[in-house]
């Protein structure tokens, strides 16, 4: 019988508490995701010391349940994994440290994950072994990321943003139109109705060969629009149209998706990648799992999305990347610290 190697994953970055028991790297035996938003959305964002708060209420039974649902005892477990960066601080602090009391108290081996890393799991899951080399675009509300990749442990990060992420520049738009917290999934739904042509918001490529993103200036366009050039009179969203709002949100949209999609081809074509990896909050976005279906199929390149609910934070990709950091040894100790930046 093959090796049973069930590992418990746990994640606190940001506004999800969430734990997870996954064998083998692949079988996803139990995923508990306790979500904030409604504790954030009247800050139209997270709020750190109300995220640190909630994570300590509920971790523990996250983590109970996680176990209970995967019919998984703590001394069946081969590890403990935890994201430890990057992410607040104050949040990710919960989770270190009850992965660390877990694994001193159990007994159990204590891995260490990257949770932008972890995010490219996600798209690998449920499929065979890629076509390695590829690049991997993790777009999430705390980072826009290109990674080339020559397998799962063998990252490179080509391409960051280089101020707002994707994720962070749809919350703060939709903030901008009066829409509800999370952004994202609230200006995908509007702007089903909307022209994403109706107007032309800049797309900024930071020059012929950059592989790193912008998106504040895009955001300040949505600002002006709404607000007057010279920006001095109040919003006028409160009088728009549902129709005019639907066409700002779309076009916004497309906007993002454009840059996302040409930045990644651009890093197919310098990289000679085979294969393209999709994962992050934002990966949920259909016109981009659609925009960047089509470039991938044009540039004859295989792409990876990771499965909707994958998309956005959860431990599955914890424990999931850490099985293949268990494989390989890369085991951490109790001197692990949270930190902020990868
Ligand atoms: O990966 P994630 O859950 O958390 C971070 O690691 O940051 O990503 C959350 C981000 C939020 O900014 C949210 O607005 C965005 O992902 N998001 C979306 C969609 N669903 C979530 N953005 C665009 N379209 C969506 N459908
Ligand atoms: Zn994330």
């Amino acid at each position: 019988m093959a090796e049973q190697v069930h590992i418990l994953g746990i994640e606190s970055s940001c506004d999800e508490t969430a734990a997870a028991v996954v064998t083998g790297g692949s079988d996803v035996r139990s995923s508990v995701v306790a979500s904030q938003a409604v504790l954030h959305g009247k800050y139209g964002g997270v709020v750190p010391e109300v995220a640190s708060r909630a994570h300590i209420e509920r971790i523990v039974p996250v983590i109970a349940e996680a176990l209970e649902q995967a019919r998984i005892r703590p001394d069946e477990l081969a590890a403990v994994a935890v994201a430890h960066r990057p992410g607040l601080v104050v949040a990710l602090m919960v989770g270190v440290t009850a992965a660390k009391t877990l694994s001193m108290v159990w007994e159990k081996p204590l891995i260490a994950v990257d949770h932008v890393e972890a995010h490219l799991q996600s798209a690998l899951l449920h499929q065979a072994e890629p076509a390695w080399p590829a690049v991997a675009l993790i777009v999430s509300g705390g980072h826009t990321n290109l990674y080339f990749a020559r397998g799962v442990l063998e990252l490179k990060r080509i391409g960051r943003t280089i101020d707002d992420a994707a994720g962070e520049a749809f919350d703060k738009v939709a903030t901008i139109l009066h829409l509800p917290y999370p952004g994202g999934p609230s200006i995908e739904k509007i702007a089903r109705h909307g022209n994403p042509r109706a107007v032309d918001f800049p797309r900024s490529m930071l020059g012929p060969d950059s592989l790193d993103f912008s998106f504040s200036g895009l955001k300040t366009a949505v600002l002006y629009h709404v607000r007057g050039q010279d920006m001095k009179g109040p919003s006028r969203v409160a009088s728009m149209t549902p129709e005019e709002i639907a066409d700002v949100a779309a076009s916004f949209q497309a906007a993002v998706v454009d840059v996302l999609v040409a930045k990644t081809r651009r890093s197919v074509e310098q990289t000679g990648a085979r294969t393209v990896l999709l994962g992050g909050g934002v990966a949920a976005n259909s016109p981009l799992r659609e925009t960047m279906e089509r470039m991938c199929t044009q540039a004859g390149r295989r792409l990876w999305v990771a499965p909707r609910p994958l998309c956005t934070d959860n431990a599955v990709m914890v424990a999931s990347l850490a099985y293949f950091k268990y494989r390989a040894g890369q085991f951490a100790d109790l001197s692990l610290e949270p930190r902020a930046s990868a």
